[in-house]
């Protein structure tokens, strides 16, 4: 086929891919269209890369080692889609933070073989000298900050990387941050002469932003790892976005620019749901700054299932707390039975969701998406909060942190400062949870020792359906 008929093809996909991006990404904003958004997405990414195989050229000649590149896809799907089929929903954050360490790793990789093919010829050629050298050195800069802080991130989540608080930690990471700066300015300034005798400087370079990666996820840990995670995604997206520059493909430009852009839009939303500032984020350091003062004290006082049934029954306005632990049972289906069943006896049933609930962004709300709970029940904390002292029951089903009252009485603890969900001010609390383990940020919850609260243990899917049992049998 003639070149520009090639060219012309591999563009109008480019572009159709690149819309199908942007559609995915818009549908992505909500559960109901999610998933259909998530394969639109998927389908603009396969028209590009079989595009690209099939019509791209350089210097007139098509691509070459097609057999390597196929088996390469073939063993990268075939992996991809076990695991994607097998991770367990309470696994997904870790599997997310791998699969973003993946593209990060990709960019930098990508930098890495480009760099030692820039010649003055080329950039000569391309008219770019140093937007070109720019793009190359900030994709492996930023792309393996990511691939080496999504690894921690992924660990840290899995339960086998605990935190590391060193206090000069802010610190030492700002000076290696200025030193991998002071890397890319000097190689900026030599390249077009010694290209290739400075290209043992990326590999320098690689290994200090390496060491950066892993030290600013390092002391970052309980409450505050939805921060960073979504900074991390943030940077995959950018890293992606350089390789698109470089290659000037439209289409890795849009989809590293979306990730880029959503990844940056959500830390900022998240930083300021937890209250911390994206500086701290950036040197990674966090909260309270250490162990905190809480010791549990005070009496636990239970409540049995039939009292709970009339407590319920009997109250005009009840508000359900939904956390990790509601998840790990998948009690959303038997939750929603129980608050259709209130709403018929005429109590007005809401949920309040905390942006950190569960483990992903958004955990909750696909979360009881799934379990059809109309989208206009779920109440964001802060428009809850001030509703909460006219609520008769607030019912926490596997919620810890964020409904912990430390967050605004122990300036020690890591979670200080961080907006909760003001549990304590409802009028009768009710805890769902298996017994008195802590949260995620391993700290203890004095909310549990509140003289209103009275505490329902057991699974919270078992826990439910005798609820709901028994409320049916009142
Ligand atoms: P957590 O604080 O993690 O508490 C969950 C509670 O659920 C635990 O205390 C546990 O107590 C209980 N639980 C576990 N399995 C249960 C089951 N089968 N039935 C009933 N209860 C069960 O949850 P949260 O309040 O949703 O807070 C989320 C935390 O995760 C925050 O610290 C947040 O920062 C962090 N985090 C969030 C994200 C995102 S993006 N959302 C990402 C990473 C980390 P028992 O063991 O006593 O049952």
């Amino acid at each position: 086929m003639n070149q520009t008929i090639t060219t012309g093809i591999l563009e109008v996909t480019y572009v159709v891919a690149s819309v199908m991006f942007i559609l995915g990404l818009k549908m992505l904003s909500h559960p109901e269209t999610a998933r259909r958004g998530n394969t639109i997405a998927a389908f603009g990414m396969g028209f590009a890369i079989i595009a690209t195989i099939l019509f791209h050229k350089k210097d007139g000649q098509p691509i070459g080692n097609i057999p390597w590149i196929l088996a390469a896809i073939t063993i990268g799907t075939a992996i991809g889609w076990v695991i994607a089929k097998r991770v367990k929903m309470t696994a997904m954050p870790q599997l997310v933070s791998f699969f973003n360490g993946m593209g990060g790793a990709a960019a930098a990789l990508i930098s890495m073989m480009e760099f030692p093919h820039v010649s003055p010829e080329l950039i000569a050629k391309s008219g770019m000298a140093n937007g070109h050298v720019l793009a190359i050195l900030l994709g492996l800069m930023i792309g393996t900050i990511s691939w080496a802080g999504s690894m921690i991130a992924f660990g840290k989540l899995d339960g086998w990387i605990g935190d590391m608080r060193i206090k000069a930690m802010k610190y030492v990471n700002l000076t290696i941050l200025a030193v991998l700066i002071g890397f890319i300015v000097y190689i900026m300034t030599r390249h077009v002469a010694a290209s290739a005798e400075l290209t043992p400087l990326i590999y320098v370079m690689f290994v200090i932003a390496v060491i950066y990666g892993v030290l600013f996820v390092m002391p970052i840990g309980g409450a505050d790892m939805p921060v960073v995670i979504s900074l991390l995604n943030s940077f995959t997206g950018v890293a992606a976005a350089m390789g698109g520059f470089l290659y000037s493909n439209q289409a890795m430009l849009t989809g590293g620019i979306l990730v880029g852009s959503a990844g940056t839009i959500l830390t900022i939303l998240m930083c300021k749901a937890m209250n911390r500032s994206l500086l701290n984020v950036i040197v990674g350091v966090f909260g309270g700054g250490g162990q905190s003062n809480m010791e549990a004290g005070g009496v636990i006082k239970e409540i049995s299932l039939s009292d709970a049934a009339v407590l319920l029954s009997y109250s005009k306005k009840v508000v359900i707390v939904p956390g990790y632990g509601l998840a790990v049972a998948q009690a959303q289906h038997t939750c929603h039975e129980l608050d259709k069943l209130l709403e018929e006896k005429g109590v007005e049933v809401k949920y309040a969701i905390h942006p950190v609930a569960g483990r992903m962004p958004g955990h909750m709300n696909v979360l009881l998406a799934e379990a059809d709970v109309p989208y206009d029940k779920l109440i964001e904390s802060d428009e809850i909060n001030p509703d909460l002292p006219n609520t008769d029951v607030l019912v926490v089903i596997g919620a810890n942190d964020v409904v912990n009252p430390a967050a605004e009485d122990d300036p020690s603890s890591p979670i200080y400062g961080m907006p909760i969900i003001k549990a304590r001010d409802a009028k009768n609390i009710i805890v769902m949870k298996r017994g008195m383990g802590k949260g995620y940020a391993a700290i203890e919850n004095m909310l549990f020792f509140n003289d209103k609260t009275r505490m329902l243990f057991g699974d919270a899917k078992s826990t439910l359906q005798n609820l709901v049992n028994e409320i049916k049998n009142l």
